[in-house]
C-alpha cells in the first residue's frame, strides 16, 4: 500500500552570524534581553510541555475546553475544507484534537522547532493517512512569511495557546494583519489569555514544582551553544511578575551573585540583582483584542470562552 509521508519545506535558515549578532546586542544591552523564541529549543520544547500540564497554568486545557464545547459552532462560523495552518505547532495535538471537526484539506505545522515537528508531523501522518500533511520550519517571531510552494486553497489560520501574547501589542497587530493578507480569503481561529486576578496569574509563571524556572533558566543554555557564552544557569534565579499598566506578565532570569559571561572575545558583568528579560506574556480584555482583530483588517469577529471568562477563542474571516 502507498503510504503518504509528510512533506517538508525548510524556510532559509537564519543566518547563524546575525543571530549570534542579535544575542549579543541584547545580552549588552541595559537591562539585558533575550528574545522568548529562545526559550523553545528541543529541552525547552518539553519543559513548555510539562508547564502545560502543571495546576497553576490553566490557559491549555481552558482552551481545550473552549474547543470542545463549542467546536460545532465554530465550525458553523468559520467553515470546513480549509488548509488548516497550525502556527507555532509544536507536538501538533492542538491540531489533531480539531481534524473531525474542521474536516481540513491538508493538515500544514509551522515552527521554529524543526526537530520536533518533523517527529511529531511523522506520528500523526500514520494516524491520519488520507490527509496530505506539510512542515515547515519557520521562525515567523519577526514576520510571518509562509512559503510560496505552499500553493492555494484558503486556510484557516491556527495560532492556539495565546502565543500571540508573547508579541508587543503592536507587533501582534502587524502579525494578525499579515496573517489575513496569507489566509487566501480563509478565516482565523485563536486562542487569548485574558486578564484575571494575580492570584491566578503569578503562580502560573512562578509554579510550586519550578518547571517554569527550569524553561526559562534553560534559555541560557540556548545562549550558550548559539553564542558560544558560558553562562551557568546555576547563578540565575527565574522571576515572574506582572505589570499592570502594560498588562504583561514578565519573566527574568536574576543574578544570585556577581557574574562576568564571556563569549567571542566579548564580555558582560553582571552585579548581584542585575536582570535578564526574557519574555512578555500579555493578557487581554475581550473588546481590547477584538478591536485588534479589527484593526489587523478580520471581520465577522466571533468569541468563544469558559465560564469564568480566564481566556478567549476568537474566530474571524479575511
Ligand atoms: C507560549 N506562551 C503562550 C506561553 C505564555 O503563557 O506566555 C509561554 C510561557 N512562558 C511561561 N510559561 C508559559
Amino acid at each position: 500500500m502507498h503510504e503518504l509521508l509528510p512533506n517538508f519545506i525548510e524556510a532559509p535558515a537564519t543566518v547563524p552570524a546575525r543571530h549570534a549578532a542579535e544575542l549579543a546586542a541584547g545580552l549588552l544591552s541595559r537591562p539585558a534581553r533575550v528574545a522568548p523564541k529562545h526559550l523553545y529549543d528541543p529541552l525547552g520544547c518539553r519543559l513548555f510541555e510539562a508547564i502545560t500540564a502543571l495546576p497553576e497554568y490553566t490557559a491549555t486545557r481552558t482552551e481545550a475546553a473552549i474547543l470542545a464545547v463549542h467546536g460545532a459552532e465554530i465550525v458553523r462560523a468559520l467553515g470546513t475544507g480549509m488548509t488548516l495552518v497550525d502556527l507555532g505547532a509544536g507536538n501538533c495535538a492542538k491540531a489533531a484534537s480539531l481534524f473531525s471537526l474542521l474536516q481540513p484539506a491538508r493538515y500544514v505545522a509551522v515552527d521554529i522547532a524543526a526537530d520536533f515537528i518533523r517527529d511529531a508531523l511523522q506520528a500523526l501522518q500514520l494516524r491520519h493517512p488520507a490527509l496530505p500533511m506539510t512542515g515547515v520550519a519557520l521562525d515567523f517571531s519577526q514576520a510571518l512569511a509562509l512559503p510560496e510552494a505552499l500553493g492555494g486553497g484558503q486556510r484557516l489560520m491556527f495560532y492556539p495557546g495565546s502565543s500571540i501574547g508573547n508579541f508587543e501589542p503592536a507587533h501582534a497587530r502587524r502579525f494578525l494583519r499579515q496573517a489575513r493578507e496569507q489566509c487566501q480569503g480563509g478565516a482565523l481561529l485563536i486562542g487569548v489569555d485574558l486578564v484575571k486576578p494575580l492570584a491566578q496569574l503569578l503562580p502560573a509563571y512562578d509554579d510550586a514544582l519550578g518547571v517554569t524556572a527550569a524553561f526559562n533558566r534553560n534559555l541560557l543554555l540556548n545562549v550558550n551553544r548559539q553564542l558560544g557564552s558560558d553562562f551557568d544557569p546555576a547563578d540565575w534565579a527565574h522571576l515572574a511578575c506582572f505589570d499592570p499598566a502594560a498588562s504583561r506578565i514578565e519573566m527574568h532570569l536574576r543574578a544570585l551573585r556577581a557574574v562576568r559571561v564571556r563569549w567571542d572575545g566579548q564580555q558582560r558583568d553582571f552585579a548581584p540583582g542585575d536582570t535578564i528579560h526574557t519574555e512578555n506574556s500579555y493578557k487581554y480584555r475581550i473588546e481590547q483584542f477584538d478591536a485588534l482583530l479589527h484593526e489587523a483588517g478580520w471581520s465577522d469577529t466571533r468569541c468563544w470562552t469558559d465560564s469564568e471568562q480566564g481566556f478567549a477563542v476568537f474566530g474571524a474571516k479575511a
